[in-house]
């Protein structure tokens, strides 16, 4: 009971005639990147200009269940302020768009970073979906034209979201579909090696919240069979779905675990209204946390965050200023301890300074399945269900196995020999979105495996910050 859209343009010709032949094995003829289809335009990224060539709404499946959603743009730079770029063997970011586990599509925009902004809306009423997010001065952000600008191949792919559904109700978008998609996608740019430009070897995938966790797990479950059935069925490009690096934004990631590290780091602060949560619930949904964090190899998770993160965050805001500017906030944040062009306070300290956690109680998986991972695992006809056991809940039969599908944690578990080796990894230290634990434990689950992990926080910044894009770029250019 799928939704087929119309496809447009020459590649989706074969695309639908393939489509009523099941499920296509091979590279499908469709899939062939179209060198001649661009059209030229000039903008201005950060003061210079670029002149780059623009390929649009790429349906990247044989048999797109939704083509509005499954399709990717590329952008490649031609000139920046007047100087030939050769980007044949640039590095390519893979920037996708999702925010909320919402749909997101590019098929209408008409430009690198042009994502239609169809995520949730985050902390300080800003969209984290699309490509902006927030700068150190509260200015919006693209990764995606700042790759442009740096000389990099930019390849902007949509996903299907959890709140896409059918005339006859029937939810084409919960999990697995986004990552299904996301993997779809980057098959379709490694089976056009040396038609698409780039090098299909250092493809970077980056991604805020949603679309964060969604890039971690791309990078961390690359080439996992468990993906086959699904990728077959939307005919898939017969390659690699393995990533080189992930760059990833305040990751929503680890859903099935988030609950009880909300409540353990954010359980006593109070919400916006000034109302606790119930304490002695969420005493119980945080019971299992240490337990759990031992199994990542942190046995003190208040010691871990704050000398790995909190404090050195602190640390370089503070350095960052002025020696003036330095003390004023100093002498409104007396919790800080200024030392040695050093940064200490205390953890409760810490959370009284952020104030206000952002979520009810549980925050995932709500008891009135009202959350939008509630509507991610839904299925079928059913719109939302539960995905934790928390409370003696029973969790229906197919939710182990699409949480696995869901979670970079699973796969950094296993160690998968084909995950990206590059991580980058950032989130705000007042985004209360998840808990700082999601991104610590990823970092922590990567440098186990040995892997090259640049994993930091900002200070004082919420949700959907990204405010050393500059250094992401340079970090990029380094890695082969
Ligand atoms: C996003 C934010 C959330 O709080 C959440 O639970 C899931 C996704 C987002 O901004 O993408």
């Amino acid at each position: 009971m799928k939704r087929r859209t119309v496809i447009m343009g020459l590649a989706a010709g074969s695309a639908a005639t393939l489509a009523g032949t099941g499920a296509a094995l091979a590279a499908p003829r469709g899939l062939v990147f179209d060198k001649t289809a661009y059209t030229t335009l000039t903008t201005t990224i950060d003061g210079k200009a670029v002149t780059y060539r623009f390929w649009k709404n790429i349906v990247y499946v044989a048999n797109p269940v939704d083509a509005a959603y499954q399709s990717l743009n590329v952008s490649v730079p031609v000139t920046i302020d007047g100087k030939a770029v050769d980007a044949t063997d640039a590095p390519i970011l893979f920037s996708n768009s999702v925010g909320g586990y919402m749909p997101s599509s590019v098929a209408t925009a008409t430009g690198v970073g042009g994502a239609a902004m169809t995520g949730a809306t985050g902390a300080g009423g800003v969209a984290s979906g699309g490509n902006a997010m927030l700068g150190a001065g509260g200015e919006m952000v693209s990764n995606a034209k700042l790759a442009l600008a740096a000389g990099y191949v930019v390849v902007e792919p949509g996903a299907r979201g959890r709140t896409l559904v059918t005339s006859g109700g029937v939810y084409y978008g919960t999990a697995p579909a986004a990552i299904v998609d996301l993997k779809a996608a980057v098959r379709y740019v490694r089976a056009n090696r040396g038609r698409i430009p780039g090098d299909v070897d250092r493809i970077v995938s980056s991604g805020t919240s949603a679309g964060g966790a969604l890039s971690a797990l791309l990078g961390a479950s690359g080439d996992s069979p468990l993906y086959d059935k699904y990728l077959r069925t939307l005919g898939a490009a017969d390659a690699s779905d393995a990533v080189f690096a992930v760059a990833a934004y305040c990751p929503i990631a680890d859903l099935e675990h988030a609950d009880m590290a909300y409540e353990w780091v954010w359980g006593k602060n109070k919400l916006s209204t000034g109302a606790l949560v119930d304490q002695t619930v969420s005493r119980k949904v945080a019971a299992g946390f240490p337990a759990y964090q031992k199994s990542w190899g942190i046995t003190d998770t208040e010691s871990h965050l704050l000398k790995t993160y909190l404090q050195p965050a602190a640390t370089r805001y503070l350095a960052s200023l002025s020696a003036s500017a330095r003390g004023a906030y100093l002498a409104k944040n007396t919790f800080i301890t200024w030392k040695n062009g050093q940064a200490t306070f205390t953890w409760a300290n810490w959370l009284t300074h952020v104030g206000a956690r952002k979520k009810t109680l549980p925050a995932f998986d709500a008891f009135d399945l009202s959350t939008g991972e509630n509507n991610l695992f839904g299925t079928g006809t059913t719109k939302a269900r539960h995905f934790t056991t928390y409370g003696g809940r029973t969790i229906a039969a197919d939710i182990p196995a699409k949480l696995d599908l869901m979670n970079p944690m699973h796969f950094l578990r296993e160690g998968t020999t084909s995950r990206a080796r590059h991580w980058w990894i950032r989130v705000g230290t007042n985004d209360s979105d998840t808990s700082p634990t999601i991104v610590a434990n990823l970092a922590a689950g990567l440098r186990r495996l040995g892997d090259d992990v640049s994993a930091l926080m900002y200070w004082d910044a919420g949700h959907g910050a990204n405010e050393d894009a500059a250094d992401l770029m340079t970090w990029i250019a380094r890695r082969k």
